[in-house]
């Protein structure tokens, strides 16, 4: 039997960024199980080659393929974006995966603050630049965002100290360029008509990945008093069941649902003042003015 036969997902074409390990690895690897043509994006194109063969093992078939991007570089999204539109027939499927956090302040070369270039200003320059190919595939594409629970621990006004120059938390700053890409998920679903493009914003759940492990109490001091109780907590939980909601999710987003923020499976309603239209238009205007200033 032909791997994915029977499967909504079969023959569809769908990219997943960051993703020769952790979440999006086993994301990846659950679509082309299901018959999907399947490229995954990452920086290091040997970890890259690594994840290609054990897809292609496990799938049983060899439509995976690996495409090297450093997504926290405005341009190499633009450029990735170019790749894609000229070598795919079709893009049903979009999971912006790609994500981080830094213990210590870091500024692309662009002149973005680390962070917020690989949290937001990826997903956002990576999809503007491929609207036009997702829009024309036929029938429904989809773009689960993923975003984290962290949303919740940006502080203070969001809009000031943009690039954390005066003050520099990794979780804050990190759930700061998450809040964003959650609104922009929001925005991009107000302009987009669901019968095209259904948008979705997504948190995978606690999961132990390379992230993960990098998220000691300098990264997040309120876990100073009780570090060895989290830690032991999220070595339980393995990647693939954080997969396993992305991968419900691209299959289960129907027109109805753009626009929708799911905590692992569940849609879950958001506070009603993060639907303030205001604001939303305001994450989506930041984000064009990073990509300006990042392009310049
Ligand atoms: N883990 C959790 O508990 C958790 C919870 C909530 C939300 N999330 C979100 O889920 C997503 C995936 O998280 P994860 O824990 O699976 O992350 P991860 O383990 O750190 O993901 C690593 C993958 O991302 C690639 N990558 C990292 N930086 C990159 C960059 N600048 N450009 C291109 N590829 C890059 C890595 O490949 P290379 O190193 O080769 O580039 C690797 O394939 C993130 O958006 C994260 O915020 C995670």
């Amino acid at each position: 039997m032909t791997p994915g036969t029977g499967s909504p997902l079969a023959g569809q074409s769908a990219v997943v960024t960051g993703a020769s390990s952790g979440i999006g690895f086993h994301t990846a690897l659950l679509f082309a199980r299901r018959g999907a043509s399947v490229t995954i994006t990452g920086r290091d194109p040997k970890r890259g080659a690594g994840a290609v063969a054990a897809i292609r093992a496990a799938a049983g078939h060899g439509a995976v393929r690996f495409m090297a991007c450093d997504h926290s570089l405005a341009a190499a999204n633009q450029d990735l974006a170019a790749r894609l539109t000229s070598s795919l027939d079709r893009l049903d499927l979009l999971v912006n995966n790609v994500g981080g956090i830094s213990a210590k302040r870091r500024v692309t070369e662009e002149g973005i603050e680390w962070s917020l270039a690989v949290n937001f200003l990826a997903p956002f320059t990576l999809t503007g630049a491929l609207l036009p190919k997702l829009r024309e595939s036929p029938g429904v594409s989809r773009c689960p965002n993923v975003v984290s629970s962290a949303y919740k621990m940006a502080r203070g006004d969001p809009f000031e100290d943009l690039q954390a120059a005066r003050s520099y938390v990794g979780i804050e700053v990190h759930g700061r360029a998450k809040l964003f890409t959650l609104l922009w998920s929001l925005g991009l679903s107000r302009h987009t008509p669901p019968r095209e493009l259904v948008v979705v914003a997504v948190n995978p759940g606690m999961t132990w990945t390379p992230m993960t492990q990098s998220m000691t109490p300098e990264v997040v001091p309120a876990w100073r008093y009780f570090f060895p109780v989290v830690r032991a907590f999220q070595r339980r939980a393995h990647p693939a069941r954080a997969a396993g909601n992305c991968e419900r999710l691209a299959l289960a987003t129907l027109q109805a649902v753009s626009g929708r923020y799911f905590d692992g499976k569940k849609p879950k309603r958001l506070p009603d003042q993060l639907g303030d239209p205001e604001l939303i238009e305001r994450v989506m205007r930041i984000g064009m003015q990073l990509r300006s200033s990042a392009l310049a």
